[in-house]
């Protein structure tokens, strides 16, 4: 059964809105979308040239070069807002309120529970270990499954915990879940892990989806651009139900110029640094004062359990760095999660912590 019979049926049949760049038609004078044809650029104003005209929704040149970057053909793509738009879109397409349901891992990354809810699906966790490292149980997982299981989300390196998820267990959750359920693995981290993406295997499972951002390792979280990686009829799906205009065209050219080769090979030097400073740091925090467990992580931040996690978490602001607090989530007490900032901002934070050699 294809997965698009999962999707929900108002979704299934629904006629997406025709904006005026979804035409195909150009022409010099443009007087199709009621836009202004003064171009602010034209003023005087430090703005980009172009502003007064609507963008493409799916920038083509971008979305070869993304695909490129990724490995799967731009068939397999879309581009949105962030992972964060896709996520939503996903669940707004598959999930009936207050029927379907999505599973996942707790703790993981906040934003799947909130997209669940806005959407009126129920969220369903498996509680992973900190004492076992956070480890998954494949069958435990699946065994929240239900015929109302639309989505399964594995976010690997999962955030906060740093644990990786990858490895055969994707290719085999997602054949275990085929026809019935999309499983979505969130890959904004995967460049600080060492492993493969998942995104070779999108061609051959047509239930398998995957996140990637420019967000982390690219360095553009302000300019708010991420990927679906899906069959292409999952990446037409999300296409079909997003906002008419979902990239602002100042992102769209921030992240071409992410893309060119000189700054690929400045991103590639920069994960190398930040996976040695990450080692580096998790070995040093081990002395830092009130430590009581740093867990391995594959992703560009550190779990690390305090004593007394508040009194350490003002310890810190205080000395003007910044952390984020964990602690108020089952079985995260005592938590915080400390990003990998540069070599001197590490310094920084091992010294504020007493964990200098
Ligand atoms: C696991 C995970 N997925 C997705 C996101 C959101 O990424 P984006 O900036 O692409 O929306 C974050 C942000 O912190 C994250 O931690």
């Amino acid at each position: 059964m294809s997965l698009l019979a999962r999707v929900r049926p108002e979704i299934a049949t629904f006629t997406p809105y025709a904006s005026a760049r979804r035409s195909g038609f150009d022409a010099s004078v443009r007087l199709d979308a009621n836009e202004s044809p003064w171009d602010a650029a034209d003023d005087g104003l430090a703005v980009a040239r172009g502003l007064n005209r609507y963008p493409s929704p799916q920038p083509e040149a971008l979305r070869r070069r993304l695909a490129t970057l990724y490995r799967v053909d731009a068939s397999n793509l879309w581009v949105g807002r962030g992972s964060d738009e896709a996520i939503d879109l996903l669940l707004r397409a598959f999930c009936r309120a207050g029927v379907d349901n999505i599973v996942s891992v707790a703790p993981t990354f906040g934003m799947y529970r909130i997209a669940a809810r806005l959407q009126g699906a129920a969220w369903r966790t498996l509680d992973l270990a900190p004492d076992d490292d956070f480890a998954l149980d494949d069958a435990r997982l699946l065994a929240l499954v239900d015929d109302n299981t639309k989505i399964v989300v594995l976010c690997s390196p999962n955030n906060p915990s740093g644990t990786l998820f990858h490895g055969e267990r994707i290719e085999r959750l997602a054949r275990a879940l085929a026809g019935r359920a999309l499983l979505v693995v969130d890959e904004a981290y995967v460049e600080f892990a060492g492993v493969a993406s998942a995104a070779a295997l999108v061609e051959h499972l047509p239930n398998l989806a995957v996140l990637r951002t420019l967000s982390k390792a690219h360095a553009l979280a302000g300019a708010r651009i991420g990927a679906l990686l899906a069959a292409p009829e999952i990446a037409d799906l999300v296409g079909r139900i997003a906002a008419p205009y979902p990239l602002p065209s100042d992102s769209a050219h921030a992240a071409f110029a992410a893309l060119e080769p000189a700054a690929l090979e400045r991103t590639r030097a920069r994960i190398a640094l930040t996976i040695a400073e990450r080692e580096r740091v998790a070995a040093a925090l081990v002395r830092g004062r009130g430590v009581v467990r740093v867990w391995p992580s594959a992703g560009n931040y550190l779990l690390v359990r305090f004593d007394d996690a508040t009194a350490r978490f003002l310890e810190l602001l205080d000395a003007g760095i910044l952390v984020r607090d964990f602690s108020a989530q089952p079985a995260l007490a005592g938590c915080l999660r400390i990003s990998i900032g540069r070599p001197h901002e590490n310094d920084a934070l091992l010294a504020a912590l007493g964990a200098t050699a």
